[in-house]
Order: structure tokens, then C-alpha cells, then sequence
């Protein structure tokens, strides 16, 4: 097997340094303790996945607002940046590199996680279709949200504010704003969720105000070379679809140009794959990719063979993985020496100890 592959190459995103181009895609594991403080297993989990280019955490709410999963950790109190310090100081010792993912789930979120037990927040209110996981990890029908008030979006813009400064207290190397799979953001961006009639609703330009207005915050305390953008134009994640992605995703690719951000993070399965577009939608991550013209990172579904295909097609500048590296700590030594991949286990995916999180031998493990 060949190691002249350009995902083992180094490659400059903004500030970050990436020693190859096989990045740890963001992964929900809800093992947050008391508090959603991360449990202090995810220190070694996260130290065993550092020779991956850069570490993207896990989804982290920004607020308790934008909480909508059992257990899953949160980046604004006190406790929760003393939870995260630990992880990104193991991270760094390792050699690796770290940002936080921040989240707000909007309309994905049911009323006994709100703060003030009233439904979750949304552009507008309208239900999603399909159920929501309760703090007790059952299932309940999703719930119609509350629309956001004009105030109310900037007070959730500066929740991006302070969740980013606490990922700067935590020893981050930045961040990321999930703007992907049916949450907050991209609840926005999509006309199936955001029937608003203000400067927030409509045109293309005002479904990605919310977006630029968060990522304008985000990169005034981090500065864009350490600000990434995740958008996930068709999936259709979370019952959340636009009529028609491709002029709403190429505004938003080209108004996020001017930054000059770190990276924009794509997902977007490959033709044939299972992760592939559902409805037919267009494969945007080329037209994208020149329409932001900083670094692209592609998601979804890669193999070795796929991840290089996409970048030698000139679709990517670096990849994400995900359940890969989830199951193989050393994915970047077994893609470089073609070894056999350990197998995920779904069922501890989410909640649980170590069992399926901190146990996936390596190959000199599996050898020993
Ligand atoms: C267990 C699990 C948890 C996930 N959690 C997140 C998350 O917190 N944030 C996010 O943006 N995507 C999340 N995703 C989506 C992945 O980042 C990725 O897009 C998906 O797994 C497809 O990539 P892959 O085929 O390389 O696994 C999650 C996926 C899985 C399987």
C-alpha cells in the first residue's frame, strides 16, 4: 500500500496545523456525568484517537437551552471547561489537536430538558416529524417548538459568544459551529423549518443571517483561522429539508468567504454510497468548495479508497470520519498500512462506560 496518498500530507487549516488530512469526525457518545460535565473517560478516549489531524469534540451545548440528548456534555459552566481541560491537555501531549463542536439543537430539544419546562426553541413553530430521546434515554414524539423572537436570537447569538470563550478557557485549538443535521442553525437555513416572515425567514440571504451573525461572534473571540463551519446541505437529518439546497448552500458558502475561516466541513455521502443524498438532491461539495475557496473538509461514508477519490476529483482538501475512527483508535496507522478495521458495536454508541468507548484495540493490541 502506497504512503504517497495526500491524506497522509500535512495541511494548513487557518491556524491549525494538521499533520495529515484524516480528521475525527464530531461524535455524540452521551457519557456526560453530573452537571453534562465530560465523563473523565473521554481523556483517554479522545488521547487514544491524537494522531488523527485534528480532533473535533463531540456536540457540546452552548446553553441548557440547546440541550436535546441524554447526557451529552455542555461548554458553559465552570465545571463543564474544568470537565474539558483534562481531555484537550491529553490531546496536546499526544500531539494532536482539538476543537469544540458548538450546539444548539433548536427544535430537536422536548421540554424536559428546557430550562423552563416550556417546548424548545426554533425559527418557527413547526414540529419535526419523528421522536426526540428523553434525559432517561426513552423516545417521546418530537414536540411543536416556540418561534424565536428577534431578542431572543441575539441572546442565543451571545450564547455562541460565551460557549466560545469558554472553549478558549477549556485549552481548545478552536471551533467548530455545527450549522448541520437538523439543529438550530440549519433549522434556519432550510425553508421546511423556517417559514419566518422577518429578516431572519425567506430569502436566501435572510435564512443565512442567523448563521453569519453567529459565525461573525464566534470568530471575534477566536479569530476566523480557528473557526470551522459544519452545514449538511440534503440529509435531511432530524425531518430538516429544504425545497431546494443548492442556491441557499452556495449563498452561504460564498458569504462565509469572506472570513477567511479555518475550514468549511461538508456531509455529504458519496454517489452509491449508503450515506449518498436522499431524494436526488445535487452532489454540492465541488461547487462549494470553490465558492468558499478556503479548505474543505468532506464527510460521509468515506472508505480509504473513497476519501482519496473525493480529493483527487478535487470535491475535498481533507476528510472527517466518523464511525471509523469511533471503532479504530488507530484508523490513521491502519488506512496508511492497510490493516483490517475493527468493527463498531451500535449498541454502546450512546451511553454506557468504557464498553465500546475507551476498549477498541489497537493493532499492536490485537498482535500482543
Ligand atoms: C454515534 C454518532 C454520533 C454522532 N454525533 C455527532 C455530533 O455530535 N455532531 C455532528 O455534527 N455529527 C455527529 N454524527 C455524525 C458524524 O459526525 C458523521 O457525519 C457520520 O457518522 C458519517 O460519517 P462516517 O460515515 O465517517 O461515520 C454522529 C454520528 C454517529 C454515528
Amino acid at each position: 500500500m502506497t504512503t504517497s496518498s495526500p491524506l497522509f500530507t500535512p495541511i494548513d487549516l487557518g491556524a491549525l496545523k494538521l499533520k495529515n488530512r484524516i480528521v475525527m469526525a464530531p461524535l455524540t457518545r452521551s457519557r456526560a456525568v453530573e452537571g453534562e460535565v465530560p465523563t473523565p473517560l473521554a481523556i483517554e478516549y479522545y488521547s487514544q484517537r491524537a494522531s488523527t489531524g485534528l480532533i473535533i469534540s463531540e456536540a457540546t451545548q452552548i446553553s441548557r437551552q440547546g440541550q436535546g440528548y441524554p447526557a451529552t456534555p455542555g461548554i458553559f459552566t465552570d465545571a463543564q471547561v474544568e470537565g474539558w481541560k483534562p481531555i484537550t491537555e491529553a490531546v496536546h501531549a499526544k500531539g494532536g489537536l482539538m476543537v469544540a463542536q458548538l450546539w444548539h439543537v433548536g427544535r430537536v430539544s422536548v421540554s424536559a430538558y428546557q430550562p423552563d419546562g416550556g417546548p424548545g426553541v426554533a425559527p418557527s413553530a413547526i414540529a419535526a416529524k419523528g421522536e426526540a430521546m428523553k434525559p432517561d434515554f426513552s423516545m417521546t414524539p418530537f414536540e411543536t417548538p416556540r418561534a424565536l423572537t428577534v431578542d431572543e436570537i441575539q441572546g442565543v447569538v451571545a450564547d455562541y459568544v460565551h460557549a466560545a470563550e469558554m472553549a478558549k478557557k477549556a485549552g481548545f485549538d478552536g471551533v467548530e459551529v455545527h450549522a448541520a443535521n437538523g439543529y438550530l442553525i440549519d433549522q434556519f437555513l432550510k425553508d421546511g423549518a423556517n417559514q419566518r416572515d422577518d429578516q431572519y425567514g425567506g430569502s436566501v440571504e435572510n435564512r443565512a443571517r442567523f448563521l453569519l451573525e453567529v459565525v461573525a461572534a464566534v470568530v471575534e473571540v477566536w479569530g476566523a483561522g480557528r473557526v470551522g463551519v459544519r452545514l449538511s446541505p440534503s440529509n435531511g437529518a432530524n425531518d430538516t429539508m429544504d425545497s431546494d439546497p443548492a442556491p441557499i448552500f452556495l449563498h452561504v458558502a460564498a458569504a462565509l468567504k469572506p472570513f477567511g475561516l479555518a475550514y468549511l466541513h461538508l456531509i455529504e455521502g458519496e454517489p452509491g454510497t449508503p450515506m449518498s443524498i436522499k431524494g436526488g438532491a445535487p452532489q454540492l461539495a465541488a461547487q462549494m468548495r470553490e465558492a468558499f475557496g478556503g479548505p474543505l473538509m468532506l464527510n460521509g461514508g468515506l472508505t480509504r479508497e473513497l476519501a482519496e477519490k473525493a480529493m483527487t476529483e478535487g470535491r475535498a482538501d481533507l476528510v472527517s470520519i466518523g464511525v471509523p475512527v469511533l471503532a479504530n483508535p488507530d484508523l490513521v496507522e491502519r488506512w496508511r498500512t492497510g490493516a483490517e478495521l475493527n468493527a463498531p458495536d451500535k449498541d454502546t454508541f450512546y451511553g454506557g462506560g468504557a464498553k465500546g468507548y475507551t476498549d477498541y484495540p489497537t493493532l499492536a493490541e490485537t498482535k500482543a
